[in-house]
């Protein structure tokens, strides 16, 4: 139902503004940590808690994700439901520069799911005529250094995508969150201990300087999946990054 609810409040903000309504999701330990120093970040939750992101997922026309996060876990970003089947929502990379390998699974599995790669001028012609080779949607936002996120998500709306799972990583969602293109916060959390001041938080970049700067979330609701619990909440300007 929760998810069915988001998808509703997704199409009627894409109607509103014409950009997809973002939801930022992230898993992490209970001293908030997403990854070890090293990168690992399987598995953080539990089973419950990453079935019900699948679930998340097939009501989402898009998922995205920063090439940091490709590079790290190669992950594939389809839907797996424990019944079968599920809808794949289309892929989505920032990555300024294609750096993203051609043997990745986003890239070799195309026929199941599209992926669409957002990229700078700078990035190199014959790696996006590779990947074009592969299937993959290549769209260039201008000349950096990194991805114009704002043209980005325009371009998302302009194209049928009105709802976004932004599944990280830190970097990609801190620029997210201060571009004001998140309109809802999922915070799965797992009753565990990380520790490590080089660990990797949910979201990172420069973050806000003063307490009285934090995003507030408004309407949050808790929900318990075993012993990890999920936290939700919707920003408060969802007309926010509406702006060219
Ligand atoms: N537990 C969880 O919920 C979860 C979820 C996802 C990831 N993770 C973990 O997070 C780690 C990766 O996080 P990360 O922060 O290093 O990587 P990330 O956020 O996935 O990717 C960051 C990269 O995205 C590219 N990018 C392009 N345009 C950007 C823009 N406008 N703003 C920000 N980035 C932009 C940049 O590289 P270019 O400039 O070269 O394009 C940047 O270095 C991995 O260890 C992964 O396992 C955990």
């Amino acid at each position: 139902m929760e998810h069915e609810h988001t998808k509703q409040m997704a199409l009627e903000y894409h109607k509103r503004t014409g950009f997809p309504f973002v939801t930022l999701k992230t898993a992490m330990t209970l001293d908030g940590k997403i990854a070890t120093s090293t990168g690992d970040s399987k598995w953080v939750t539990n089973e419950l808690s990453r079935e019900d992101v699948h679930r998340m997922r097939h009501w989402m026309d898009g998922i995205m994700v920063g090439i940091g996060t490709v590079l790290k876990d190669r992950p594939s970003l389809t839907t797996r439901l424990p019944e079968g089947g599920g809808k794949n929502p289309t892929r989505i990379v920032a990555d300024s520069l294609l750096r993203i390998p051609l043997d990745t699974p986003l890239v070799t599995t195309t026929k199941d799911a599209p992926t669409w790669v957002f990229c700078t001028d700078q990035a190199d012609t014959e790696k996006e005529k590779q990947l074009i080779e592969h299937g993959v949607k290549v769209v260039r936002t201008g000349s950096g250094p990194h991805v114009d996120l704002v043209k980005a998500m325009k371009h998302l709306g302009e194209n049928g995508i009105t709802s976004v799972l932004l599944e990280g990583g830190g970097q990609l969602n801190w620029s997210m969150l201060e571009a004001g293109l998140v309109q809802k916060v999922v915070t799965f959390i797992a009753p565990k201990l990380l520790g490590g001041k080089e660990s990797i938080t949910p979201i990172s970049g420069q973050g806000f300087e003063r307490m009285g700067l934090a995003v507030p979330l408004k309407n949050v609701t808790v929900q318990h999946f075993g012993e990890d619990i999920c936290i939700s909440g919707y920003l408060d300007q969802v007309a926010a990054g509406t702006q060219d």
